[in-house]
This record gives C-alpha cells, structure tokens and sequence, in this order.
C-alpha cells in the first residue's frame, strides 16, 4: 500500500501544541480514546513488554483537583507571565498566552489523559523500558490529530506528581511522563512551526560534518563536493547575544584561536565606518604548517544582522570557495553560538587535490573537514572564555 505523502506530511508536520482552539463543550467518546491508545501501543517497546499505562480522567471533580495541581506546579506562573507580557510584542507572547490559556482552563478540557510507565528510571543511562514512552504518547497525538481533536504536551505539572498519584491512586514504582488534554478541535487548519532547516542539524559520518545539497535520488552521479560539504560546530555561552556578537563581528578574533588563520584587515584601511556590513571585503591571511602554506584571501560579507549572523563568502562574492558563517541564539542563560563552514560551490585547495585524486577524495576531504571541525572548535570555546570573562 502506497502512502498519500501530502496527508501523512500534513499529518506530521501540523500536529501542533493546540491549547486556545480546544473545544471544551463537546465530549471525547471513551471507544475514540481506546482506538487512539491502541494505535500508539504500536510503538516500539523496550524488551518488546507493554509497561505504558493511560490513565483517562473524566470525572469533572478529578478534573478540577488536577487543574488545581496543574495551576500550584507552575500554571499560575504562567497566568501571570502572560498577563505582564500581553501587548508587549514579545515574541513568546502567543506562546506563552496559550499556555496561559490551558491553565486557567485545564478542567473544562472534556478528556485528560496522563502517560505512565510501570517503573523508575535507574539513571543507568541505558535504555530501556522507561525510554518507551515518549514515542507512543506522541503516536496518540497524531492518531488524535487524523481524527480531528487535539492535544498539548504537558509536563509542568510533574514537580506535583507525588499528589497526582495520592489522587489518583497511583501506586509506587511508577513514573509519569506526560499530561495530555484533549479534545475536539475547533477547525481542523493548523500549520508547520517554523523549525531549523534539517540540513543544519545533520551530520554525515562524523559529528559536525555538514551537507548543504542532497542528492534527490540514490544515484551516485554528483560528485561529493556537488553536495556543498561542510562543518558545524556548535557551543552555548553564558553571556548575552549582543556581547557574543561584539566577539564574532571581528574579524580578527579567530585569530586568537584558530591555528591557521591569521588574521585579518579591511580593505579600506579603517573598515566600514559604523561596523562590518555587507558588502565589506577584507584580506585574510592563513598558514598551514602540515602542508607548509601560505595564502591570503579576500572575502566579502554576505550577512551581518546583529545580534543574529555575520557571514563571509571567500574568494568571489557570488560563487565563493569557501562559505563562513556565525549564528547566534538566544537560549536561556545565554546564546549558543553556531560556526559553520561551507566547502565551495567554486573548487578550493581541498576541491583541487580531490579533483586530482578521485580514488582519495572522500579521505581528502574528510581529513580537511576534521581540520577545519578542530581549528573551528578553538575558536567558539575562546569566544566563550572571552564572553563569559566579560560578564
Ligand atoms: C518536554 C516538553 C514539555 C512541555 N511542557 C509544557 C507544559 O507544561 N505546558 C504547556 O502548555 N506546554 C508544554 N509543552 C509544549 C510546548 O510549549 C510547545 O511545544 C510549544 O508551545 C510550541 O508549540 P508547537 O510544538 O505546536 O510548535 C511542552 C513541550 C515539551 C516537548
């Protein structure tokens, strides 16, 4: 049986956190819950034995006694963030007013259903029956999703399980995982979340190792640098986006790390006037001693959005042979920083030598990825000393 991809991809993707278009009038029949938990029992299970345990709750006083749970464990928290937020355009208002929303009103959600699993995780760091969870729980959300009711992934109220389970007679030994609400939908539309592209977050082969073009099919026709490879490194800061950006908009600061590039100038003696913008070029000076070179580059800023990105593009503006970037993210406690690195679509050094030794390239190339992964990694971890010393 062929799949409707269109469907299954909605599915998949659309399956969202729904708390404000949950509709609290219209009951959730017993015999669609049981189809919905049958299904996600199809998940994979650790030691293939069944140790999930749903426990539905639709007793309205149960319902209250847990919102009342739900609003001590943080809920109220929430209520009140979202009323100091409201109007500020801060840009996890909607979020944030929709949890808010589910708060106030966990009781009147026609269905609560919390995942459980017989057990306690013995922190062996093994998997194993606890970690069967998580899959299945999210398989009854999508088959909730198919048939047009909705749920959100709740787990603030965990700091009170010790009273959920006085509640609801759950006994020793067993960990709850997940608390689910759910309920028709109102309206069925609902729309992908903007996620990071997953090219930025897988690696080929070896951690960190980037590709930016993929092969549509299996055929191996294009060559390995046809896929635009690259290297990512990736480190968190306890330091504020704009002093990381202050630190990745010099473009002299890898120098101080890095043990091939060297360093740095503008090519108008001063700089830009007012920060690097795009546009800039500069000269980059590089050596490496194990192939005992020299080279100097010019490149050209292609991204400055502080506190955000700056990126360079090495050799020609427009079909570079090298692509340079930074990323900065706002965390909690800090920015996680993100270096990376395209090789071409213009040949380098590194594409030259694969182009001359086929039977080699994948090591070349390798090999140069590996170099650049350690030089990069210097790099972002003195970013972070200089961040963090700087308070
Ligand atoms: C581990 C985990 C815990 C969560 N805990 C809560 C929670 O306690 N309350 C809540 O309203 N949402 C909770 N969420 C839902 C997220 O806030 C939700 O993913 C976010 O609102 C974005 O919505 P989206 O997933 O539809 O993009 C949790 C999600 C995860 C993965």
């Amino acid at each position: 049986m062929a799949f409707d991809l269109n469907q299954t991809d909605e599915l998949l993707s659309t399956t969202r956190a729904v708390r404000r278009r949950l509709d609290f009038d219209r009951d959730v029949p017993d015999e669609l819950l049981r189809r919905c938990i049958e299904l996600a029992e199809q998940a994979p299970s650790g030691g293939d034995i069944t140790s999930r345990r749903w426990i539905v709750v639709k007793d309205p006083e149960t319902k209250a006694k847990i919102a009342e749970l739900y609003r001590a464990a943080g809920g109220s928290e929430t209520i009140k963030r979202a009323e100091d937020r409201r109007g500020s355009g801060h840009p996890k208002e909607a979020v944030v007013e929709s949890a808010a929303h589910l708060a106030a009103n966990l009781e009147r959600v026609p269905a609560i259903v919390l995942v459980t699993v017989l057990g306690s995780h013995d922190g062996s760091g093994r998997p194993g029956l606890f970690d069967s969870v998580i899959q299945s729980a999210w398989s009854f959300c999508l088959a909730l999703r198919a048939r047009g009711l909705g749920s959100a992934w709740t787990t603030i109220h965990l700091s009170k399980s010790k009273e959920f389970a006085e509640l609801l007679g759950i006994p020793d030994g067993v960990t709850q995982i997940v608390l689910l609400p759910v309920a028709w939908t109102i309206g069925t539309d609902f729309k992908p979340a903007s996620r990071r592209p997953a090219s930025e977050i897988m690696w080929f082969d070896r951690w960190g190792f980037t590709k930016q073009r993929m092969a549509a099919d299996s055929d191996h026709g294009s060559s390995l640098l046809d896929g635009l490879p690259g290297v990512a490194v990736e480190v968190d800061i306890s330091a504020s986006p704009e002093r990381v950006w202050e630190l990745v908009s010099d473009i002299n600061i890898g120098a101080q790390f890095s043990k091939e590039f060297q360093g740095a100038e503008w090519i108008d003696a001063d700089g830009p006037s007012g920060g690097p913008k795009v546009g800039a070029s500069f000269i980059g000076r590089n050596e490496r001693t194990d192939v005992d070179r020299k080279w100097q580059t010019t490149s050209w800023v292609v991204a400055c959005d502080p506190p955000k990105a700056f990126a360079w593009n090495v050799n020609d503006r427009e079909d570079p042979s090298a692509q340079w970037r930074f990323d900065l993210e706002k965390i909690p406690g800090g920015t996680r920083l993100r270096q990376s690195l395209v090789i071409g679509p213009r040949l380098s050094a590194t594409g030259t030598a694969m182009v001359e030794n086929p039977d080699k390239a994948a090591q070349i190339l390798a090999s140069r990825q590996e170099q650049h992964r350690a030089n990069m990694n210097l790099t972002v971890q003195g970013i972070k000393r200089l961040a963090e010393e700087g308070g």
